[in-house]
C-alpha cells in the first residue's frame, strides 16, 4: 500500500494530519501489509535525514517540474520515498506556508508534484522494485493522485481519507493548464469545484472510496452546513456505500507513567503526579496558587476551534474559582484575542504561544479538563490524548468529539454551540471537581480508554481488502506488495534502505 501526505510527525508536522501519518502505516504494518509513505522532500525533512537513496528520475507534466524520488528507511523500519524538486520543496517554512504564515504562491504545482508523484510509482515509474495493491491519498495536497491515475490508465484501486472537508486546496482555473489537467476533466464529473480546480474535489470523485476520521463526520459532511459545498458529491458516495468514517488511533507514548516530557508521572489510581504538575505549570504561567480546577487548552488556533467562545466564558470560568491554561498557534487575531483575556485575568489564565509538543504534554497532564468548544472537528486527537491523561474533555458534541467522549463518563459534551452552552458543561465539570469519588470515577473511566491505532488499522485493512477484490488486477506485473515480508526494524540511526 502506498500512503500519500504532505505530514509525517517527526519530519514535518502542522497537525493532526502528521501525527496519522505517523501513527497508522506502523499499525497497518503490523497487520502485515506492506506499506511505504511518499511526501515531499522538503528542507525540514532533508535536514532530518542524513542520507538518501536516489532511485529515479519523475517527468514533469506541463508547468509541474521534474523530480528526484528517493528512499529512506526510517528508524522504525517504515520505508519512506521522497519527492525532491528544489525549486518547489528546498525552502523555509511550514509545509503549506511561509514562515510568516502566508500560503505558499504555488501550493498548487508543490502538491500536484506529489500526487502525480504518487500516481507514477503506482504506474511503476521512479525506479522502484516495487509497485502498491492499493493507493491511499490524504487531504487536498493528495487529491489529484486518483485523478491522475485515471487518466493515466492506472487501475489500481484508491482511498481518499478527508481530515478536514474545509480545506479544499482550490485555485483559479487558469491553472488547469499546468496541472496537466485533460480540457474534458474540468467538469462538474471531473475537477470542477463552482468554476475553479479542486484537489478535494477531484480526489473526492476519482476515488475508488472515501473515508473520513470518524462515523459522526461522515454523515456531517454529506449535511448543507458541514459538507462545504461538497456535501452532495458525499451524498452521492453514501448512497453507493462509498463513504466511511474510521476513527484515528493516538501514539502509545500518550501514557502517563512513562511519558520521558512530564516532570511528574501518575496512574489512575495515584494522581498525586498529576497535581505536581498542575503546580509546576501554574508556577510556570505565574498563575496564583490554587485548589480550583485548571482547565487546559492545546489547540491550533483557527476558526474551527471556536475559543472565542473560551473567551467569552473566561470571566464566568475564573469567577468559578477555575484558571486556564493555553498553548497555541495560529490566526494571529486569535492569538491576541487569547492574549488579551489572559491579561485581563494575569493570575488565572495563562497563554503560550508557540508549537511545543513537550509543553503540550505537560499542559494535559497538568490539566483537570480540557476544553474543545470546536464549531466542527473530524476526529480531534487531543481529547483522545486528554482521556488517557484524566484531562476530562468539555466539548463541543461534534464529529469525533462525540463519538470518543462518552458524555457524564469520560468527559462532557454540549450541544449548543455557544458560550452559554459551553458553560453550561463547564457547570458540570465544576460540580465533577466538588464531588470527589465522582471526579476519580470518571478519570479512571477516561485514563482506562484504549485509542491505539490497532482498531483504526483493521478498518482500513479490511476496507483495502474489499477494493482490491473488487478491481481489475493492476496494469503491469508486478510483485504483490501484500504478500512480502515486512521491512525489519532497524536501529536508530536512520538508513538508506537496500
Ligand atoms: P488538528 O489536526 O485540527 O489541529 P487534532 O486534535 O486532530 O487537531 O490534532 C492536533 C495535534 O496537534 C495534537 O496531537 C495536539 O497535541 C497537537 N498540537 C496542536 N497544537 C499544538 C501546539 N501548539 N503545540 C504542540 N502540539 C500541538
Ligand atoms: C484534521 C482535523 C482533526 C483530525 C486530524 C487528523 O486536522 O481537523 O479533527 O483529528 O485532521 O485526522
Amino acid at each position: 500500500m502506498l500512503f500519500v501526505t504532505s505530514e509525517v510527525a517527526g519530519l514535518a508536522k502542522a497537525g493532526g494530519l502528521g501525527e496519522v501519518s505517523a501513527g497508522l502505516p506502523l499499525a497497518l504494518r503490523q497487520r502485515g501489509i506492506d506499506v511505504r509513505i511518499v511526501m515531499p522532500a522538503y528542507a525540514e525533512v532533508m535536514a532530518k535525514i542524513p542520507a538518501v537513496a536516489w532511485t529515479g528520475h519523475l517527468p514533469g507534466r506541463a508547468a509541474v517540474p521534474a523530480a528526484r524520488l528517493g528512499e529512506v528507511r526510517l528508524p522504525d523500519g517504515m520505508i519512506l520515498y521522497l519527492v525532491a524538486a528544489a525549486c518547489l520543496f528546498d525552502r523555509r517554512g511550514t509545509p503549506y506556508c511561509t514562515p510568516e504564515g502566508a500560503d505558499w504562491q504555488d501550493n498548487h504545482l508543490r502538491f500536484a508534484r506529489l500526487s502525480l508523484a504518487a500516481a507514477d510509482i503506482a504506474a511503476g515509474r521512479g525506479g522502484l522494485d516495487w509497485t502498491p495493491d492499493i493507493v491511499h491519498v490524504n487531504d487536498w495536497p493528495g487529491g489529484l493522485t486518483p485523478a491522475y491515475m485515471q487518466w493515466d490508465g492506472t487501475r489500481i484501486p484508491t482511498v481518499l481519507t478527508i481530515h478536514n472537508i474545509a480545506y479544499q486546496g482550490n485555485f483559479d482555473a487558469t491553472q488547469r493548464h499546468g496541472l496537466g489537467i485533460p480540457d474534458a476533466a474540468f467538469n462538474v464529473n471531473g475537477v470542477e469545484f463552482h468554476g475553479r480546480v479542486s484537489f478535494l474535489k477531484a480526489g473526492s470523485f476519482y476515488a475508488s472510496h472515501v473515508t473520513t476520521v470518524s462515523p459522526t463526520y461522515a454523515k456531517e459532511i454529506t449535511t448543507e452546513s458541514l459538507g462545504a459545498g461538497l456535501h452532495g458529491l458525499m451524498q452521492g458516495r453514501a448512497s453507493r456505500g462509498q463513504l466511511s468514517g474510521i476513527v484515528n488511533g493516538i501514539d502509545e507514548s500518550w501514557d502517563p507513567g512513562s511519558d520521558p516530557h512530564l516532570p511528574h508521572h501518575f496512574e489512575p489510581d495515584d494522581l498525586d503526579g498529576k497535581q505536581a504538575n498542575a503546580d509546576v505549570i501554574r508556577t510556570g504561567l505565574c498563575l496564583r496558587p490554587s485548589d480550583g480546577p485548571l482547565f487546559g487548552i492545546v489547540s491550533r488556533l483557527v476558526h474551527q476551534k471556536g475559543l472565542d467562545l473560551v473567551a467569552e466564558a473566561a470571566n464566568d470560568i475564573v469567577g468559578n474559582g477555575g484558571q486556564i491554561a493555553i498553548l497555541g498557534l495560529g490566526d494571529p487575531e486569535i492569538e491576541h484575542m487569547l492574549s488579551r483575556t489572559s491579561r485581563r485575568h494575569r493570575d488565572d489564565i495563562g497563554v503560550l504561544i508557540g508549537f511545543n509538543e513537550p509543553m503540550a504534554r505537560r499542559i494535559v497532564a497538568a490539566s483537570d479538563f480540557t476544553l474543545m468548544p470546536s464549531r466542527f472537528e473530524p476526529c480531534g486527537l487531543t481529547q483522545m490524548q486528554a482521556q488517557r491523561y484524566g484531562a476530562l474533555p468539555i466539548a463541543h458534541a461534534t464529529g469525533g468529539l462525540a463519538d470518543t467522549i462518552d458524555d457524564g463518563t469520560t468527559g462532557f459534551l454540549f450541544s449548543n454551540l455557544s458560550s452559554d452552552g459551553l458553560m453550561s458543561a463547564c457547570h458540570r465539570a465544576f460540580d465533577a471537581y466538588d464531588d470527589e469519588a465522582l471526579l476519580a470515577e470518571m478519570r479512571r473511566a477516561a485514563m482506562a480508554r484504549s485509542f491505539g491505532w490497532s482498531g483504526a488499522a483493521a478498518e482500513y485493512d479490511a476496507l483495502y481488502r474489499r477494493l482490491i477484490g473488487h478491481q481489475p488486477a493492476p496494469v503491469r506485473p508486478s510483485p504483490r506488495s501484500r504478500v512480502q515480508p515486512a521491512p525489519p526494524v532497524v536501529n536508530d540511526a536512520l538508513e538508506v534502505a537496500a
